[in-house]
């Protein structure tokens, strides 16, 4: 069975990127396909874009889609062999299991602890869904990776370059909360297997894990790896390191007119959300050269090739 939970799970990941583009192009055509099978979202934390998104990507294909927001009131036990006398009424067998009974596929939005290393790392609310559950699971982000995210980044940078190997940097940037590092891990798991120079910039203390950064650049001053740059992806991530703090070094993070007058008159990306002063700049986010409604709209095409692939 197929799942969409990390790159390692798609064995082309150009084709999808491609096919992305394609259905970008001609999203309405005669032969479009439908794909008459219920798709089942749960989200265990707030969504704005992936929940649209993927919603608009399933309605596309003429997919019957349930979403249910389980971030409130229902507690599911994910622990195998525990005695079950606290607060959680269900166990994630019978939940996934159940489920599996309406869905043909089953998206999941968890969201990591950021207290437990190795919970958070062992991903161990979406592989209990993949264990129990008897059809395909696509991430909707999870503990650790936020892969649909990186798939519509990927493809918002193949249309966007402007040239054939661009400069691709990943820089930190402040932010007042503990923010998860699903997003700059999946992007650099998504980017460095591109043509593309990719480089990653932090303070000390934001080092990723480093299975993610493993022969990649990372330079820990900002405004020499901006030079020349032809993407600037902005992202706050809490310590790996010093699991879940929030990390606060002397200089300003912020990305600013200033520092994108460093590069090749980069593009600016981000996920969203985005705290507008604090990652980044007002200037710079309205700036028509920010990409960040590209990236929201790619979404939905990058959504829609994973429903097409994982329901073939
Ligand atoms: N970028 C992103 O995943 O946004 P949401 O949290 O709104 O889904």
């Amino acid at each position: 069975m197929q799942h969409f939970t990390s790159i390692t799970d798609v064995p082309n990941p150009n084709a999808l990127i491609q096919r992305a583009l394609e259905i970008k192009r001609a999203p309405n055509p005669q032969s479009a396909i439908r794909i008459q099978k219920s798709l089942v979202l749960l989200f265990f934390n707030p969504s704005l874009r992936t929940r649209l998104s993927t919603e608009k990507a399933a309605q596309n294909l003429g997919m019957n889609i349930i979403t249910m927001n389980a971030d409130a009131g229902w507690k599911i036990e994910f622990e195998d062999g525990t005695v079950m006398d606290g607060d959680k009424a269900e166990h994630v067998r019978e939940a996934a299991g159940v489920i599996s009974q309406y869905a043909d596929v089953i998206g999941i939005r968890s969201f990591p602890t950021l207290k437990d290393r190795d919970w958070d790392y062992a991903e161990v609310v979406l592989n209990q869904f993949k264990k129990y559950a008897s059809v395909p699971i696509i991430s909707l982000e999870s503990a650790t990776l936020h892969p649909l995210q990186s798939l519509a980044d990927a493809v918002t940078i193949e249309e966007f370059k402007p040239r054939p190997r661009p400069k691709v940097v990943l820089t930190w940037a402040p932010h007042v909360r503990a923010l998860p590092q699903a997003v700059p891990n999946s992007f650099v798991e998504w980017i460095k297997t591109r043509d593309v120079e990719l480089v990653v910039t932090h303070p000390l203390g934001a080092e990723l894990v480093p299975q993610f950064v493993d022969n990649l650049r990372v330079e820990y001053d900002q405004r020499q790896a901006f030079e020349g740059a032809d993407f600037i992806y902005a992202k706050n991530w809490s310590s790996f390191s010093d699991y879940g703090q929030i990390i606060s070094p002397k200089e300003n993070w912020m990305v600013t007119p200033e520092k994108m007058a460093l590069t090749n008159a980069a593009r600016f990306m981000h996920c969203l959300p985005v705290r507008r002063n604090v990652v980044v700049a007002d200037a710079v986010l309205d700036d028509p050269r920010c990409l960040i409604f590209e990236q929201a709209k790619n979404r939905e095409y990058a959504a829609q090739a994973v429903l097409e692939w994982i329901c073939e």
